[in-house]
C-alpha cells in the first residue's frame, strides 16, 4: 500500500516578484535560521520566463553543508552529494513527487538544524544530477511522521524524521515549529523567511494567543496521508465582492459540511482552491479567462494585471485577508497578443483530488500569515503525553491602506465593480469554456447522429453513446503505474490508499 503513497511535494511554479514589498518586516537578524529563495529557469511555453519558488534552508549533516528546501507537507529527508561520516543502514527507499521522484540509500549522520543536533539522523542519499538536484542541496519535510517513508522502512525509532528527533531529545522545548515566508523588496534579492524550532520571532509574540485551530486528525487507516491541516470557518471565504462564497466540503467525515479542510504545505507555490472558488474570484475580473498554461501545470485564471482583487479567508474567527499581489500574481507573463497579463494566484484543483482535504495552502497564502505549527502527540515515541496538535495563524497582511497602496503603485487602478453580474454569463461560458466547447461538439455530435440516423438505422446506438464516450474522453483515473504527469499539485496529499484520480475540468464535486 504505501508503495503508492506519494510523500513529497515541490514547488513547481513560475513566479518572478514585484518590485516592492507590501510589508516590511522590522526584524532583528537571526543568522542560523534565514531561509531564502533560490530561482531557476524552467522552460518558455506560456510564460516567457518562469523559475520554481521554494524557500531553502542550510543545514549541516557528517559536518558537511547542505541547502535544502522546507517543505511541510512532506516528512523525510533526503539530500544529493556525498555525506561524509554516515553510515548506511543497508536499505533502500524512495519518495514520489508531483514532479519526477527520488530514490536511494538510507543513511544515518550527526544532523545540525537551526542549533540543534541529532545523532544518527536517518535521511536519504540520493544521487547527485546537475538537472534538478545538484550536491549540496535537498529537502526536508516538517509533516508528521506518519507519511515518512524512511520510518516506515526502518521503523520507529531510527527512522524518525529530524523534528520527531529533535522533540524526543529535550522534552523541554516546545513541540512547535513557525514559519515566515517573506517577500522581497527587490527582484535581485532572494526572498526573505524564517522558520523555527520551539521559539516565537521577536515581534510576533502575538501569535501564540491566536485561536489555537485543531489539526483534523485522520483515521489511523489514513495517517499515511495526514498533513497539517485544519477546518476553515463555515462561510469563511469572501470574495472579491464581499460576499460569502457558498462552498460544500468534498471530506465526508466533516461534521459541518461548510468547513473547508485547508492542508498548509510550504512545498507549494500557488495555493489549490475548488474550482467554484477560483471562479467566484476571478471570473467577475474584465478579460478573465480560465486558461490552460503548460508552466503552470494546469488551468489557471489569466487576469489583466492592473484589477486589485481583495479576498478574504476565515480560520477561529478571524479574518484573514490576502494581499492582492498574491490574489493575481505577476509571473512576468504575456497573454496570446504578446501583452502583459497577470495569474489568478489561487489555482482551481482540476486534476488531482482527494476526499481528505479541499484546499491546499501555498505560498501566495502563506506569505499573508505567520504560521505556527504546534506537533502537539504528533511526536513518534513521544512518552510524556502532550495536548493535540494544532495550527495558529497570525495576519501580516491586515494594514488594508498600506497594501492597497503598495498594489495602486505597482500595478495602477483600474476600476471595476466586483459585484457586477455584467460579465456573469461570459463568466460562466470562459469558466466552462471545455464543458462549453464540449456541449457544442456533442450538440453537433447529435445532429451529426440524426443525419447518420436517417440514413443508417443501424448505427443509432453508437451515436446515441457518443455523449458519454466524449465527457470521458480525458479519462478519470490514471493507472497508478503512469508517470505523474507535470503538475502543480501534491500528489502525496491524496490518501495512501487510493488510486490517483483525475478529474474532468469540467466534473466539480463543489
Ligand atoms: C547556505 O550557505 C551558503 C554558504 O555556505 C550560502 O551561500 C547560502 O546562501 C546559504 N543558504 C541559506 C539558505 O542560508
Ligand atoms: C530529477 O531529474 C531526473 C532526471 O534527470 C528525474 O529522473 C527525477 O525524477 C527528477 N527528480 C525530481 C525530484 O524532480
Ligand atoms: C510504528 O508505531 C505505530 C504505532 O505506535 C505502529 O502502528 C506502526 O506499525 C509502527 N511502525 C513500524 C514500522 O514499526
Ligand atoms: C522508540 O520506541 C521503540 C519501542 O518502544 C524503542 O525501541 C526505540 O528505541 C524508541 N526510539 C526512540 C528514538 O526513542
Ligand atoms: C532543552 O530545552 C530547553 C528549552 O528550550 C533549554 O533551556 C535546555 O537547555 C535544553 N536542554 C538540553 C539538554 O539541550
Ligand atoms: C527573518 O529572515 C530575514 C532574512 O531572511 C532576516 O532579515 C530577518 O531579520 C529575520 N527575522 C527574524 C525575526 O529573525
Ligand atoms: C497584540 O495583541 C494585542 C491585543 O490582543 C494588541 O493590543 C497589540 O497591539 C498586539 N501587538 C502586536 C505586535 O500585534
Ligand atoms: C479542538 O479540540 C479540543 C480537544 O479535542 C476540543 O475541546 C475543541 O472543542 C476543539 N475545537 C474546535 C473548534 O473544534
Ligand atoms: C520578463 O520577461 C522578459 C521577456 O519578456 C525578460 O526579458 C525578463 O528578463 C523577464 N523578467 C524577469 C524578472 O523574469
Ligand atoms: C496588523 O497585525 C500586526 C501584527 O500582528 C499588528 O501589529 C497591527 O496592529 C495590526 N494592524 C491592524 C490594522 O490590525
Ligand atoms: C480592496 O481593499 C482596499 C482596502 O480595503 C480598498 O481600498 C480597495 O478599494 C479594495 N478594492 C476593491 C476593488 O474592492
Amino acid at each position: 500500500m504505501k508503495a503508492a503513497a506519494i510523500t513529497l511535494s515541490l514547488s513547481l511554479l513560475a513566479l518572478h516578484f514585484e518590485s516592492a514589498g507590501a510589508i516590511q518586516l522590522d526584524l532583528v537578524g537571526r543568522p542560523a535560521q534565514h531561509l531564502r529563495k533560490r530561482a531557476s529557469i524552467t522552460g518558455s511555453s506560456g510564460l516567457t520566463d518562469s523559475s520554481n519558488i521554494a524557500y531553502y534552508v542550510n543545514l549541516t549533516l557528517g559536518g558537511a553543508e547542505f541547502e535544502v528546501q522546507i517543505d511541510t507537507g512532506s516528512s523525510d529527508l533526503y539530500v544529493a552529494g556525498t555525506v561524509p561520516n554516515s553510515k548506511d543502514t543497508g536499505k533502500t527507499s524512495g519518495v514520489a513527487y508531483a514532479v519526477g521522484a527520488v530514490s536511494g540509500p538510507i543513511k544515518t549522520a550527526t544532523l545540525d538544524f537551526l542549533g540543534y543536533t541529532v545523532d544518527n539522523q536517518a535521511f536519504l542519499n540520493i544521487e547527485a544530477n546537475s538537472n534538478n538536484q545538484t550536491s549540496g542541496t535537498g529537502l526536508i519535510g516538517l509533516g508528521p511522521h506518519t507519511g515518512s517513508q524512511i520510518q516506515e522502512t526502518l521503523g520507529n525509532g531510527t527512522g524518525d524524521p529530524a523534528l520527531d528527533r529533535i522533540f524526543q531529545q529535550n522534552k523541554t522545548t516546545p513541540n512547535y515549529i513557525t514559519v515566515l515566508l517573506g517577500r522581497a523588496n527587490d527582484p535581485a534579492e532572494p526572498l526573505p523567511g524564517n522558520l523555527t524550532i520551539g521559539e516565537v520571532l521577536p515581534g510576533y509574540s502575538n501569535i501564540t494567543s491566536q485561536p489555537k485551530l485543531n489539526v483534523t486528525v485522520l483515521p489511523n487507516t489514513e495517517s499515511e496521508g495526514q498533513h497539517w491541516q485544519t477546518l476553515l470557518d463555515a462561510d469563511g471565504i469572501i470574495g472579491p465582492d464581499g460576499k460569502v462564497v457558498d462552498v460544500t466540503t468534498g471530506v465526508a467525515s466533516t461534521s459541518n459540511n461548510k468547513q473547508l479542510t485547508v492542508v498548509f504545505d510550504t512545498g507549494y507555490s500557488l495555493p489549490q482552491v475548488p474550482s467554484s472558488v477560483a471562479s467566484a474570484f476571478y471570473e467577475s475580473v474584465p478579460g478573465a479567462q480560465l486558461v490552460d498554461v503548460p508552466d503552470l501545470d494546469g488551468p489557471i485564471w489569466q487576469i489583466p494585471c492592473e484589477y486589485e482583487i481583495n479576498v478574504t479567508f476565515k480560520f477561529g474567527g478571524i479574518s484573514f485577508p490576502v494581499n492582492p499581489l498574491d490574489t493575481s500574481l505577476d509571473l512576468n507573463g504575456t497573454d496570446g497578443d504578446g501583452e502583459k497579463t497577470c495569474y489568478g494566484g489561487f489555482q482551481p484543483i482540476d486534476v488531482a483530488k482527494s476526499p481528505l482535504y479541499d484546499i491546499i495552502f501555498g505560498m501566495a497564502f502563506l506569505r499573508n500569515v505567520y504560521m505556527l505549527i504546534d506537533f502537539g502527540d504528533f511526536v513518534d515515541n513521544a512518552t510524556d503525553t502532550r495536548d493535540d496538535p494544532y495550527i495558529q495563524l497570525l495576519s501580516i497582511s491586515n494594514a488594508s491602506a498600506s497594501i492597497h497602496n503598495e498594489f495602486v503603485k505597482l500595478r495602477g487602478s483600474a476600476s471595476w465593480d466586483p459585484s457586477s453580474d455584467v460579465n456573469a454569463a461570459e463568466g460562466w461560458i470562459r469558466s466552462h469554456r471545455s464543458l462549453f466547447i464540449g456541449l457544442c461538439v456533442v450538440a453537433g455530435l447529435f445532429v451529426l447522429g440524426g443525419l447518420a440516423l436517417t440514413i443508417a438505422a443501424c448505427r443509432r446506438r453508437r451515436m446515441a453513446r457518443s455523449p458519454a464516450g466524449f465527457m470521458n474522453f480525458q479519462s478519470s483515473y490514471r493507472p497508478l503505474g503512469e508517470p505523474a504527469p507535470r503538475e502543480a499539485h501534491d500528489l502525496h496529499l491524496m490518501g495512501a490508499n487510493q488510486a490517483q484520480s483525475y478529474n474532468n475540468p469540467w466534473d466539480s464535486r463543489y
